[in-house]
């Protein structure tokens, strides 16, 4: 199919209302997004939209009119409260949800009794309306999936050849989609945030809920109140993280990074490859240009991006509300120390692991060289080691780790009485370097009881002769001695079924099992 470009004239608004009333379909510039409207009363024509669009068919679509009375054949009642948005609000970017009448057919309402109306702020869309003579449902012009169109250029990319005009007008004012409410429940419920706030709409009709999902995303087992929540939605190609910062925390975490994307506001002081979108404290920039950064991260060919977190507060919680759905919900929060605690034994390659994660941006704790530097150091901790195990295990100030290991190997009782003194010291000190998103790399964790300050624990394992011919190259020892300290540790079992995740690392690629890890637990 050929697809017109139309343009806002009087002229091509009349030809693209008579393509709508005679069952075409046709993209138009909103105040919100492009939407891609259809007859809303002409089945046929609703059911193309879900094609051109790829959307599924249980997902209802908005009708919109131009006139405030046109609502009245579309609806069983006028209840008051919508009454007071509408004449409070319309033409504005807000969309109530009422039980539909029987004009409203299964299709455009996605087998719901009830029914999605608007009436958009757009002269264009209103013109366009009033020039079909019939309700228009209109989704955003998007392939379903995708960000939301907010300029026509974005319409014509994903959707030309598949429907019959676009009218190619300016960009969005919003940049996001419209706030819907559905007053066909007790308390009228938020169900998807946009320009017109709870704030806004509390003013009118006093309290408002919002879906839990608008915020949070959906449970597994729930239903959902608009069908749309539970799909997925404005995801870029990209894999997209938010970064739960504030400036300074954000900037030092992606400037560390290499090989990605960050998606940040126009003031951060970012050196990695970056989209921006809007100003800090500004929500309303955010959401204008929101949609249009994940579309140009698309074209800059984005893998890995790193987003900064809006406000959830007035517009700012359509904008979150929009990007947690392009994040399929993935936070990397820098408020909170995160630990993953790294373990196995010697030789299953933990340093490996480390050095990936390192490059990936974590802060990687050493135990070993905290241990090291305590021994090193005139600490107050090595004279209560002189008091029990003897003058002799100092020398130069230093432990004589070699005179220690005599005394405590193959002495149970004595090794438990070491391990108690220096474990608490040493985990006191990782807890000091503790930073958002850190590793501890401790061997000996399980040993030291430390798991429980971990949030999740990760095993590297590998193949008992392989760890024995890592340790002999790597030690200089025979095979013989190698196999004596690999039976002096925990065994496999212990390191397996005490880990949240194992890694492991015969030689193959262990990327991979790491970046699944990940994101898994980010
Ligand atoms: O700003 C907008 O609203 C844009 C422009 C074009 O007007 N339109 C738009 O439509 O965003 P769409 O189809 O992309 O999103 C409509 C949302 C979907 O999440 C849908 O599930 C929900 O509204 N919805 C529509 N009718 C509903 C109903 N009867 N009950 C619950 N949710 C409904
Ligand atoms: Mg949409």
């Amino acid at each position: 199919m050929e697809t017109k470009i139309l343009s806002t004239s009087e002229y091509d608004i009349a030809l693209a209302g008579k393509i709508i009333a005679e069952g075409g379909l046709v993209a138009f510039p909103t105040e919100t997004v492009y939407g891609l409207g259809a007859d809303a009363l002409n089945d046929e024509a609703v059911k193309s939209i879900y094609v051109a669009k790829g959307r599924p068919s249980d997902n209802p679509l908005i009708v919109h009119i131009a006139e405030k009375d046109d609502i009245k054949p579309l609806v069983k009642e006028v209840t008051p409260k919508a009454q007071a948005l509408i004449d409070k609000f319309f033409p504005a970017p807000l969309t109530i949800i009422l039980p539909k009448s029987e004009k409203v057919g299964n299709v455009v309402s996605g087998g719901l009794d009830t029914v999605a109306v608007r009436i958009p702020e757009n002269e264009t869309a209103r013109e366009l309306i009033k020039a079909s003579g019939c309700p228009v449902a209109a989704p955003s012009a998007n392939t379903s999936g995708l960000p939301s169109p907010t300029k026509a250029k974005y319409v014509i990319d994903d959707m030309s050849g598949k429907i019959d005009a676009i009218i190619d007008g300016d960009d969005c004012e919003f940049g996001v989609e419209s706030t819907v409410i559905t007053l066909a429940t007790e308390t009228p419920t938020i169900l998807r945030p946009g320009a017109v706030t709870k704030e806004m709409i509390e003013a009118v009709i006093g309290k408002v809920e919002v879906a839990k999902a608008v915020l949070e995303g959906m449970q597994n087992d729930e239903i959902a109140a608009s069908p749309g929540m539970k799909y997925k939605h404005y995801a870029p190609k990209a894999r997209v993280f938010i970064v739960n910062a504030d400036k300074e925390g954000y900037e030092e975490f992606v400037n560390s990074k290499q090989d990605c994307f960050a998606l940040c506001f126009e003031d951060d002081n970012v050196i990695i490859p970056k989209v921006t979108f809007g100003k800090e404290n500004d929500d309303l920039s955010q959401a204008k240009e929101l949609f249009d950064a994940l579309r140009q991260l698309d074209e800059m060919g984005a893998k890995k991006v790193y987003a900064r977190i809006p406000n959830t507060t007035g517009v700012g919680m359509a904008v979150y509300n929009r990007l947690i759905r392009a994040a399929a919900f993935s936070i990397i929060d820098l408020t909170k120390p995160f630990f993953i605690g790294l373990t196995g034994p010697s030789g299953a390659g933990k340093g490996y692991v480390c050095k990936y994660l390192t490059e990936l941006g974590f802060n990687i704790i050493n135990s070993d060289n905290i241990v090291k530097n305590i021994y090193e150091s005139n600490s107050p901790l090595l004279d209560k080691l002189a008091d029990i195990f003897g003058n002799d295990i100092i020398k130069d100030n230093k432990l004589d780790r070699k005179r220690l290991g005599e005394i405590v190997f193959n002495d149970s009782k004595r090794l438990e009485l070491l391990n108690s003194i220096v474990h608490p010291e040493v985990i006191a000190q990782c807890e000091q370097l503790a930073k958002p998103l850190s590793v501890l790399d401790a061997p000996q964790l399980f040993e030291a009881k430390a798991q429980n300050k971990c949030n999740v624990i990760i095993t590297v394992m590998a193949d008992k002769e392989l760890r024995a011919k890592r340790i002999k190259e790597r030690d200089g020892i025979s095979n013989e001695k190698a196999m004596e300290r690999i039976n002096a540790q925990l065994n496999e079992e212990y390191y397996i079924n005490n880990a949240d995740y194992v890694i492991y690392n015969n030689g193959g690629d262990i990327k991979t099992q790491i970046d699944n890890i990940l994101e898994d637990i980010l």
